[in-house]
C-alpha cells in the first residue's frame, strides 16, 4: 500500500512580496503539479530526482512535525517527481512541502486536506525562504483563485468565466528568499512609501478579484502590467524581466508581470483572446527559446490517495 499526493504549482496574480508585509494578493493553481508517494519503511527516508524542488532537509521537518503532531513515529520512505521547474517563482518547493504531507497524510489514513496540508507544508517552506506569507503553500493546498492576506484564511474567489493564462519562464533561478529579504530592506529605507505601495497592492488586489468575477480579462491585463511596474520600483524586477513583459505585449498579450518573487523566475501574461492565438504566442515564444506555456484556470487543489 502506499499513500500518493499531487500538489499544483501557483501563480501570483496580484501583491507578491506587499502579502510578507500584510497587504491582500491574489494567486491561483496552475496545471503542473509535484507528485509524492510515500510507503512503509523501518525510518524516515526522503528521494527526489536531481531536478525535483525538494529541499530534502526542510521536507524532512514537514514530515518529522507532522507525526509528532499525531503522536506516531515517521517510520515513512517518500519519494518526490515534478513537472514545475525548481527555482522558477512557479511555487515548486510549496508545493513539494504539501505533497510530501499529503501522501504521509494518506498513507496514514489521517485524511489531511486544504489548510491543514498548507499549515504542514510551511513549515519546510520557513526554513526554505525564511519569512514566507503563506500565500503559496495555501495555493497550492486549496487550488482554484484565492484571495489571501497574512493570518486570515484564504478566500476561494469565483471566476465569472474559466480564464487562460501563459506562463513564461524566464530560464534565470533565483532564490525567493533572498528576494524577500532585498524588499524588506526596500521598506526599511523607505517606510512610508513602502506602506503606501502596500495599500495600493491590496486594492490592486480587490480589482483583480473583481475582473476575475466579471471574466473581464483586458481589465486584469491592465492590473497585471501596472502591478510590474510597481514590484519593479521595490527592486523585485531585472531588465531581463522586463523585456520579456514588453515582449509579452508586443506579441499581443493583455497584460503581463513577473510572478512570485521575481529577480528572475517567470513572466506572467493574460494571452490574447482565443485558443489559436493564445497558442500562437506560445509558439513564438518558444522560437526565441523560452519555456513558455498556457495553463487553465481554475486548476485544481492538492489531493491525497491510497492506492
Ligand atoms: C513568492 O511566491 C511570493 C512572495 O510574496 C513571498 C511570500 O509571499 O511568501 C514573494
Amino acid at each position: 500500500m502506499k499513500g500518493v499526493a499531487e500538489a499544483p504549482g501557483k501563480v501570483i496574480v496580484s501583491g507578491e512580496h506587499f502579502v510578507v508585509h500584510g497587504a491582500e494578493a491574489v494567486a491561483a493553481a496552475i496545471e503542473r503539479k509535484v507528485r509524492a508517494e510515500a510507503t512503509r519503511s523501518d525510518r524516515l527516508l526522503l528521494s527526489a530526482p536531481v531536478r525535483a524542488p525538494l529541499a530534502l532537509g526542510p521536507a524532512r521537518k514537514v514530515v518529522e512535525s507532522l507525526y509528532a503532531s499525531m503522536g506516531a513515529e515517521p517510520r515513512v520512505s517518500i519519494s518526490v517527481s515534478s513537472t514545475l521547474a525548481p527555482g522558477a517563482g512557479l511555487g515548486s518547493s510549496a508545493a513539494a512541502m504539501v505533497a510530501v504531507a499529503g501522501a504521509a497524510s494518506a498513507l496514514e489514513g489521517w485524511g489531511l486536506e486544504g489548510m491543514r496540508l498548507a499549515e504542514a507544508g510551511l513549515v519546510g517552506e520557513r526554513l526554505v525562504h525564511g519569512n514566507p506569507s503563506g500565500i503559496d503553500t495555501a495555493a497550492s493546498a486549496m487550488g482554484g483563485v484565492i484571495a489571501f492576506r497574512r493570518g486570515e484564511p484564504p478566500r476561494a474567489l469565483r471566476l465569472g468565466s474559466p480564464l487562460t493564462l501563459l506562463v513564461v519562464y524566464s530560464g534565470a533561478r533565483r532564490s525567493t528568499g533572498a528576494l524577500i529579504k532585498r524588499v524588506g530592506e526596500e521598506r526599511a529605507s523607505h517606510p512610508s512609501l513602502f506602506g503606501g505601495l502596500c495599500e495600493g497592492a491590496s486594492m490592486v488586489s480587490g480589482l483583480c478579484e473583481g475582473a476575475l468575477g466579471d471574466g473581464d480579462a483586458r481589465a486584469l491585463g491592465l492590473l497585471m502590467t501596472y502591478s510590474h511596474a510597481v514590484l519593479g520600483r521595490v527592486g523585485a524586477s531585472t531588465a531581463a524581466l522586463d523585456g520579456l513583459v514588453d515582449l509579452c505585449l508586443s506579441l499581443g498579450c493583455l497584460g503581463a508581470k513577473l510572478t512570485g518573487a521575481g529577480g528572475g523566475g517567470s513572466v506572467l501574461a493574460v494571452p490574447p483572446p482565443g485558443r489559436a492565438a493564445a497558442e500562437g504566442v506560445v509558439s513564438k515564444l518558444r522560437r526565441r527559446g523560452y519555456d513558455a506555456f498556457l495553463t487553465r484556470v481554475p486548476a485544481a487543489g492538492a489531493r491525497a490517495w491510497r492506492e
